[in-house]
């Protein structure tokens, strides 16, 4: 399978109403967004557009940022990529989704896990894409410029979806949930990694410092697993790490 047939794959689980007359596949992805950008004004928001970002996000930013999240004896990468794939739990020809996938860190390992079946990596950063799309070693992957909150697929069009690193950095984090929600088939997984409020402090009171300064919002323990159960998800399972949380979850058949 050619990469040019990942696209079309990709293509054909869009809404029709969201499928381009032309579609433009801008140095190696699909651009959605042309001028838009959804990404949120805060200055850790902005980051994420950074070209030098992008080049030391895989090996520099991302691990030393779980490590700050997480403390010093929670998962490194390799142990959450695992987790990732045991909360996913990926057949061969699964469809997967890794909505804001940076530079398709964990992307790329959901594409030697789904063989013959298709996995899609949206971001809104074209920065993050032109590096996930140089690292793309496997014709099952596609990736998409657009927004986390007003996905292009049809409804179901999923078996699994992972968002990991990124709600917390989502404008309208509940309106992403709602399109995960939504594109995920009957049966299908989710697996989340975000913040967790952990200190004495209410959340709300967390975010009045953290989300201003730094634009990462704080959730409340139990505010994703509320808002997977008040989206129609069952067997929700949380594991909380330092300031993350790791959740779990499965649409009902
Ligand atoms: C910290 S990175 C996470 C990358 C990867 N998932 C990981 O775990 O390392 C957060 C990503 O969220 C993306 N992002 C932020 N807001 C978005 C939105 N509204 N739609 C799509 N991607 C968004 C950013 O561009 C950035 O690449």
């Amino acid at each position: 399978m050619s990469e040019r047939i990942a696209v079309e794959q990709m293509l054909a689980l869009f809404e029709l109403a969201r499928r381009p007359a032309m579609p433009h596949i801008e140095d190696g992805y699909l651009d959605l967004l042309g001028d838009e950008d959804p990404t949120g004004a805060h200055p850790g928001q902005r980051l994420m557009l950074s070209s030098a970002l992008a080049l030391i996000y895989e090996r520099l930013w991302r691990p030393l940022g779980g490590r700050l999240l997480m403390g010093a004896t929670g998962p490194g990468m390799r142990e959450e990529r695992r987790m990732a794939m045991s909360m996913l739990a990926l057949s061969p020809n699964d469809r997967v989704l890794d909505v804001a996938c940076g530079p398709g860190n964990f992307t790329r390992e959901f594409a030697r896990a789904a063989g013959n079946g298709l996995v899609v990596g949206i971001d809104a950063s074209g920065t993050m894409l032109d590096v996930a799309v140089r690292k793309t070693e496997r014709a099952n992957l596609a990736y998409l410029r657009g927004d986390a909150c007003a996905l292009p697929f049809r409804d179901g069009s999923f078996d699994a979806v992972c968002c990991f690193a990124a709600l917390y950095l989502i404008q309208e984090p509940m309106q992403a949930l709602d399109e995960i929600a939504r594109v995920l088939a009957p049966g299908g997984r989710v697996a989340l990694l975000s913040s967790c409020n952990r200190g004495p402090l209410p959340a709300g009171a967390t975010n009045a410092v953290v989300r201003s300064l730094s634009g990462v919002r704080i959730f409340a323990r139990d505010e994703l697993t509320r808002a997977l159960r008040d989206r129609g998800l069952t067997g929700i399972h949380q594991h909380v790490v330092g300031l993350a949380q790791f959740v779990s979850a499965r649409k009902r058949i």
